[in-house]
């Protein structure tokens, strides 16, 4: 048999993470071998795993992790038998460049298993549950919760089986939903794409394809999709043909909800601790609360723009609160999957300025469109080391930061005026804390050394020539306002103490 390596012994040196559940360590483990040693596959595994106790091998390594290292090796060895040491080299060099770039962010190996694999298994495992067959008069509408240019939202309860929906609306109108809908475990949001507005049929069913991909991707981060529906008639809001989108209710109140009550952030306390948190003075505590904010909202951005998706309407009026304490993004009409370029229009839908990045669009103006799904595909993760397409969302992040820490910033005309003043700073949170005429409260950034106000620096920032100058999530993240942040341990301890 051909030797496997070159003839010279080799040490090669593996970074194998052997798993003692539930912690997981990585460790180096330097293997000598040579390529006598390659005679039979048993002999090559002795060699290979010579040094190291048999007992520890088969507890700590896993021996089928093992074995199919073992036959990746015999494969490996077949294919590349007529070949001689330097193309065998090349081809090793060729196949690990290829695994990093179709693993590098946004993920072209995961995006296309998804795609052609994931996708599928979702539409047939839905249709057999029958979260694909949703209709009409599975839903009683309640009360409207907002409007946008495409789509009205209503609050709702899926109809309980024995009960004729259409009937008990005509008999008891609107009272017996509220009624209903206090009872009902089943509360809905119902979001109605409109009918005969240009361009709204097209944002319903992006918004349906991004909660779709998120549910398979990140359902953590976001409300849970239940379907969709057509309407097959016309009466009270429902339009023949027209489509509506379906998710669990969350919870009854957004961030911005509960950012107009004078005493938030202390009214989210105990939805996110579970309890008053003891022995802290009140300051900390708000610094806390707000860090926990943070945290969860960028952990969550992390995770969608780590599957190629930018939300680009981030605000705290996307940002629904669960009773749990868990904030979950809503309103993907305007995201974006630049991972294969969809709903990829620079300049068609009308962005909340108050939360838009200098920029206004996640990649440069001159990009009017992106090539055909399989090319940006391929190319995407050149685009995304090049444009870091996922900072539109971070800047947005950054006003968020602001807006929960600095109680003068909450309205939404001194959101206004903060606006007009930053750009007049050249988007230079420094510049704008020197010459503001607002007067602001920086004591919840200023604390533990002004690390939060460091982030929020590094948030909110004009991008440079090279499209960076801004902290992406992961880098965020890794800032020592998170690393050194007492807010987990108090959310931890909380559940413990359930
Ligand atoms: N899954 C949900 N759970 C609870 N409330 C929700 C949910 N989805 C939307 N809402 C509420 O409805 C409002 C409007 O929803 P959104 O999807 O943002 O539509 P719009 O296009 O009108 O902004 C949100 O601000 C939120 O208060
Ligand atoms: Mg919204």
């Amino acid at each position: 048999m051909a030797s496997l390596l070159p003839t010279t012994t080799t040490t090669l040196q593996l970074n194998r993470t052997i798993c003692f559940s539930p912690l997981k360590l990585s460790i180096p483990i330097a293997i000598s071998f040579s390529t006598n040693r390659f005679k039979s596959t048993s002999a090559k595994c002795n060699a290979v795993f010579g040094d190291i106790p048999k007992d520890l091998l088969e507890t700590t390594f896993h021996l089928d992790q093992f074995s199919v290292f073992q036959s990746v090796l015999v494969k490996f060895q077949h294919v590349t038998e007529d070949l001689s040491d330097v193309q065998r080299w090349g081809f090793v060099i060729l196949a690990g460049l290829t695994w990093a770039y179709l693993t590098a962010r946004p993920g072209v190996l995961v995006g296309a298993i998804d795609a052609f694999l994931l996708a599928p298994i979702q539409l047939v495992l839905d249709s057999l549950s029958g979260r694909r067959n949703l209709k009409r008069t599975d839903f009683l509408i309640g009360d409207k919760l907002g409007e946008g240019s495409f789509g009205v939202v209503y609050s709702g309860v899926f109809v309980p089986k024995n009960v004729d929906a259409q009937e008990l609306m005509q008999k008891n109108g609107r009272g017996k939903v509220k009624k209903l809908d206090a009872k009902s475990k089943d509360k809905v949001i119902l979001k109605k794409v409109k009918v005969g507005i240009e361009g709204a049929e097209e944002f319903g069913d992006f918004e349906e394809w991004f909660n779709y991909r998120l549910s398979r991707a990140a359902p953590e981060t976001c409300a849970k999709f239940l379907g969709s529906f057509v309407a097959d008639k016309t009466n009270s809001q429902f339009t023949k043909g027209g489509k509506w989108l379906v998710w669990k209710f969350e919870g009854g109140r957004s961030l911005a909800d509960y950012m107009t009550d004078q005493n938030f952030p202390s009214n989210l306390e105990s939805t996110m601790f579970g309890r008053v948190l003891q022995g802290v003075d009140s300051s900390k505590r708000n610094a806390l609360i707000v860090k926990q904010i943070m945290r969860q909202i960028i952990s969550s951005l992390k995770k969608i723009h780590d599957t190629g998706i930018v939300h680009r309407d981030v605000k705290p009026a996307n940002l629904v609160v669960t009773k749990r304490g868990q904030i979950k993004l809503i309103d993907f009409g305007v995201a974006t999957d630049l991972r294969i370029g969809k709903n990829y229009v620079p300049n068609r839908n009308p962005l909340d300025r108050d939360y838009c990045p200098p920029e206004l669009y996640v990649l440069p103006e001159e990009t009017p469109s992106l090539p055909p799904e399989p090319i940006a595909a391929f190319l995407s993760p050149i685009m995304w080391q090049l444009k870091s397409p996922d900072l539109f969302d971070m800047y947005s992040a950054g006003i968020v930061f602001l807006q929960v820490a600095i109680p003068t910033l909450r309205s939404s005309v001194a959101l206004k005026n903060f606006n007009l003043e930053i750009r007049t700073c050249g988007y230079d949170l420094n510049k704008w804390r020197a010459s503001t005429r607002m007067r602001s409260d920086f004591q919840i950034l200023d604390s533990d050394s002004g690390r939060g106000w460091d982030l929020a620096t590094k948030l909110i920032s004009k991008r440079c020539s090279q499209l960076r100058g801004r902290f992406s999530a992961a880098a965020a993240l890794r800032h020592p306002y998170f690393l050194l942040g007492g807010d987990q341990a108090a959310a931890v301890l909380s559940k413990l103490s359930f």
